[in-house]
């Protein structure tokens, strides 16, 4: 197998639970404390070794492109005006990454996106991260991603543990525990009812893939709405061979919807070092 050195990122969704904030500039771009949740992901892949971005975009997402592109004229009035720190920040946003992008036509789904990046994966394993999910910890996810990657060679998927009434959310799976304590999935089932619920593991948006899911895509037949589900790919993918799912360690935000994006904001605003004392003095005032 070749290393794992290709991530994809899919950011043509609609983001239709946050209109009409995403009707002209792109949920990815939405501002954690003091950076957009696209970077933070970004920053994660790089942390676990990624060489090569490929970020999925359509209509109305161009302010993607231009927050990892070189401004000229910003840094330059940067430099003259001697704001060194915040020239630092600006500049090396821009070269912290090869970012690739490809432009998915119609939004026909997860599924679809992935296999938009289809002519830049070739025969390699690639990882594909959701930004709108952001995972704050120690160790980055995708880097607990890499570990078991590493030790299996097997398509790996980041996981967490739902409350009971949450399953009909997400895609839950099925799990067999090996010996060795990884967890091997055997089903997955798209917003099960509580009652056909397998576990509550639920699968929230990191992933680590060999290059046989791309073919298994292209034999996707589109279900609700047209869209080409991804988990139904991965499903056919762990009848032919072992996909393992890794209970992520860390803070976890949909930060895709108003509520989970406020609670991003509260939260990892409070843990700040330079804004979170001040936040907690003015919050204390109007609780
Ligand atoms: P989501 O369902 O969370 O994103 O898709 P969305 O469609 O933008 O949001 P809502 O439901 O309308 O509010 C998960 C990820 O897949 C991407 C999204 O950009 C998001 O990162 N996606 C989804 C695509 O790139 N293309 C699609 O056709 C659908």
């Amino acid at each position: 197998m070749k290393p794992l050195r290709k991530i994809i990122f899919p950011a043509a969704g609609m983001g239709t639970r946050f209109l009409p904030a995403t009707k002209a500039s792109p949920k990815e771009m939405l501002t954690i404390v003091d950076k957009p949740l696209i970077q933070y992901g970004v920053e994660e892949a790089l942390a676990a070794d990624m060489e090569q971005i490929i970020m999925i975009t359509g209509r109305g997402k161009r302010a993607i492109e231009d927050h990892f592109d070189i401004s000229a004229e910003l840094e330059a009035n940067l430099k003259k005006a001697g704001k060194k720190a915040l020239y630092k920040k600006v500049s090396s946003v821009a070269r912290m990454a090869e970012v690739i992008y490809v432009r998915q036509k119609e939004a026909l789904g997860l599924g679809h996106a992935v296999l938009c990046a289809r002519n830049w994966i070739f025969d390699e394993p690639f990882g594909v991260s959701l930004a709108d999910e952001l995972i704050v910890g120690d160790v980055p996810a995708m880097q607990q991603l890499r570990a078991v990657y590493n030790q299996t060679k097997c398509s790996v998927i980041g996981l967490i543990q739902v409350p009971e009434d949450q399953v009909s959310k997400y895609g839950i799976v099925a799990y067999q525990a090996e010996e060795n304590g990884l967890l091997r999935l055997t089903d997955m089932v798209e917003k099960p009812n509580t009652e056909d619920a397998p576990s509550r593991l639920a699968i929230i948006g990191r992933y680590i893939f060999t290059p046989r899911l791309m073919e298994l895509l292209r034999d996707v037949q589109p279900g609700k709405g047209g869209e080409i589900q991804l988990t139904d790919a991965i499903s056919a993918l762990a009848k032919e061979e072992p996909v393992y799912g890794v209970l992520l360690d860390g803070q976890r935000f949909d930060a895709g919807n108003p509520e989970g994006f406020l609670k991003a904001n509260a939260i990892l605003g409070l843990q700040h070092k330079k804004f979170g004392e001040a936040l907690r003095q003015e919050l204390i005032k109007h609780l």
